[in-house]
Order: C-alpha cells, then structure tokens, then sequence
C-alpha cells in the first residue's frame, strides 16, 4: 500500500473509500490481493455497464491487438470505426429514427460535453447556458462551469462563468432563467442530465423534460442532454431520453460507449448543427481504435435486439423493491430509495450515515459509492449484466451493513 500514499497525490479518492489493492476482475466481480472478492455495484462510475472483461468482447479485442489493428488512429479512416460507424447507424441510431452526426471527442466525458458546449455557443453565437442545480458533468474549465458541486467548483481557481443555474425539476425554466440572470438574455443551450447521477441520484419526470425540450425549440436554444452516466442502457432503453420521446439536438456519450472500460467519447449532433470547420475542435487520442472494436462488439452482442432492455427493467425492479424493504426497516434512517432503471440510490438522514454504510458494505465485500452534493445517497449502480441472485447478494450485504449501525430491525 505504501507506494500509493507515498507517492500517489492527495487527490485520489476512491482507493480511500476501499482500501485494497485489486488484482483482478470478471463480470460483477473484483478480487483484491488477499484472495477476497466484492460484488462491484459502482461498476466504474457507469462505465461497466456489461461487467468487467465481458467475454465477447474480450476475445474481440484480442484478436483486433494479436492481428496488430491499428491501436491509435487521431481521427484516421479505420476499419475499426468504419464498423462501429456503421453498426451504430443500424443498431442505434436508424431503428429509432434519430438523424445525427457523430463527433468523436477525446475520450473521456468531459471532452465530449466541452465539445457539446463550444458547439451550441458556435451554433448559436450565444454565451450563456443554462443548467440545473445537483448537475454535474465533468472537471475540465467549460464542463465544470455547468457542474454544481461546490467543492469542485472552489478547485477551478478561475471565475466559471457564462452559466446560469435554475432549479432542477422545477417549472418554467426559462422563467427561471430571467430571475437568476436579471435579464433575458437567451442561452445558447440548456444542459441536463435525465438522472442526476453524481448529484444525488434525481430522476427528472418524463413531463418535465418534454417541458424542457417544447420550451428549448419554442426560444430557439439547443437542448444538450449529458447521457454520459445513464445512457447506454442504464434506464433500460439505449438513450436515456427515450422513454420521454426527446430528440436533444445534441447528446454527449462516454463511459460505457466502448463497453469495456476503454476510454472512448462522442457527441452526437443534429445535422443541421454540423457548423465545425475540419479540424476546428480535436484531441490527440480520439481515435482508440480499442475501444470502438469493444464498443461495436458492444452493440452487435447486445442491443441486436429487445433482451437486455428487458432484464434491466426486471433487474431494476427487483432492486427497487429490495431498496424500498430497506427504507421501511431503517426506523428513519434512510428517508426514501429513488432512481430510475439501474440508478438507485439510498437517502440518508445523514452524509454521515451514507459515508458509513459504504464501508460496512466495502467491509463484507460490497462496493457501493455515495452521491450527492452533501454525499448523503448511497448510490447502486450495478452492471446492468448483474444477476437476480447477485442483486440478492447485495441487498442483503446492506441489510447486514445497516444492523452494524443498529438500524434493521431483522426481519
Ligand atoms: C453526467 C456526467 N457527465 C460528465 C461526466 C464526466 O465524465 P469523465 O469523468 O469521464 O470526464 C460524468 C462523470 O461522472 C457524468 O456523470
């Protein structure tokens, strides 16, 4: 261990939450150096949404690196991304008669909403934009203006500026937008999350957003939709947007785009929104070949057709009610479950008790993580592969963690 306090910065933050060193890792589980497993419901951030090393994609990946495939490709023609191009046409984008470009970014999520926000401001020759409290959506300067969390913010040493911020959920955000402003100035854009992830775990009404979207068209601003976290199945449908019938002008997709972990980002853009001059905006690495090998494996092993939608509603549901039992046995200390597909989270009364829960969970082999601006939500985020008997697992290893803090009365 002492390599990584001796040498490693003060900044890392979930090696203290489970302090152990990981060797290895296969579907929803992780074994660390002494032997021991965990039932991982963190599954990278969301960037595991098919597990850890899922076979059918490994085998892919190494055959494309034995048969030396081009690993870094700037944005170079490759076979690779033709494939994924073109599976992601057929597979996603067509069977849901949605018309967009694709930009593929640097490849973490961060890049892909800085690309998300230069745009609309090119597109629209306007400065500000429009976010929710509780939204977050990722560090760099421009994605971290339209993040809230305080503490994040304070860490910018720059004014973050250009963003004004209304409530999320609430009614008449552009009513909104003029009281917070002073003025009525019209944003380029307004940015959201469906789920809040990172922010507590908030899933936004379907009403709310279809509010959010005729509002967007009716002043001409371009609708963002930062599916980075819940998209890619985690709500059961591929895009998070779905179920609300939108079509964003603009969505930016990363963590579990390549489906295995690698780093990969795109920003899908309306066509009539294509304003880039060639070469206007790129980035070293957004050509990991890797990744889109993983990333169309991804696709053609599982959104070919209906299944995995399917088992993350019944996934869900199971959790759901799971987490719900907990509630009602916690004698108040949890106030209510909330989430939407497989985004759960836990409310506690306290950031305290949440923190708490996590390490008695990390304790007997769980890893779960908290959310929230104050970290009082006790976020599940399992691969979406996760079995009913894996899911049983975890809720009884909460259960368990809860009557350490003698919170569950046995059932
Ligand atoms: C909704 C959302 N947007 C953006 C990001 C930033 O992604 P990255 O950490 O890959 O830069 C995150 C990360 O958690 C996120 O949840």
């Amino acid at each position: 261990m002492d390599v990584f306090e001796r040498l490693e910065s003060e900044v890392r933050s979930y090696s203290r939450d489970w302090p152990t060193v990981f060797t290895r890792a296969r579907g929803t589980r992780l074994w660390d150096e002494q032997g021991r497993s965990y039932l991982d419901f963190f599954a990278g951030a969301g960037a595991l949404n098919y597990g850890h090393n899922p076979p059918a994609l490994k085998s892919r990946l190494l055959e494309y690196l034995a048969g030396d495939g081009v690993v870094h490709g700037l944005d170079t023609m490759t076979v690779a991304k033709r494939a994924f191009l073109e599976r992601f046409d057929e597979l996603i984008l067509r069977p849901r008669g949605l018309e967009y470009k694709v930009q593929f970014t640097g490849p973490t999520g961060t890049n892909a909403v800085e690309a998300s926000l230069k745009l609309a401001r090119k597109v629209t020759g306007r400065t500000q934009v429009l976010a929710f409290t509780n939204g977050f959506h990722g560090m760099t300067l421009g994605a971290l203006a339209v993040t809230s969390n305080p503490v994040k913010r304070a860490a910018a040493g720059v004014p973050l500026r250009d963003v004004v911020r209304v409530p999320y959920g609430a009614p008449d955000v552009f009513g909104h937008l003029a009281d917070a402003a002073g003025t009525a100035a019209q944003p380029a854009a307004v940015i959201l999350e469906t789920v809040q992830g990172e922010g507590g775990v908030h899933p936004a009404s379907a009403a709310w957003l279809q509010e959010v979207a005729t509002a967007c068209e009716r002043h001409g601003v371009l609708l963002i939709v930062d599916d980075i976290q819940v998209g890619c199945g985690r709500t059961g449908a591929f895009f998070s947007f779905e179920e609300a019938g939108l079509q964003p002008d603009i969505v930016a997709l990363s963590k579990s785009l390549s489906g295995y972990g690698l780093p990969m980002a795109v920003v899908l853009l309306r066509p009539e929104h294509d304003v880039w001059k060639p070469g206007e905006h790129n980035g070293t690495f957004r050509g990991n070949n890797a990744a889109f090998v993983t990333a169309t494996g991804a696709l053609e092993e599982f959104w070919a057709d209906g299944a995995l939608s399917e088992s993350v509603s019944s996934s869900a549901a199971q959790l759901r009610s799971g987490l719900d039992v907990l509630v009602a046995r916690s004698g108040g200390g949890f106030t209510e479950a909330r989430g939407r597909g497989l985004i759960q989270g836990l409310v506690a009364g306290t950031p305290e008790l949440a923190k708490a829960i996590c390490f008695a969970a990390f304790e007997r082999g769980l890893l779960v993580e908290t959310a929230g601006v104050d970290g009082d939500v006790v976020k599940f985020l399992p691969p979406l592969t996760a079995t009913a008997q894996e899911i049983d697992e975890a809720l009884s290893i909460v259960t368990d963690a809860l009557a350490s803090k003698g919170l569950v009365a046995s059932a």
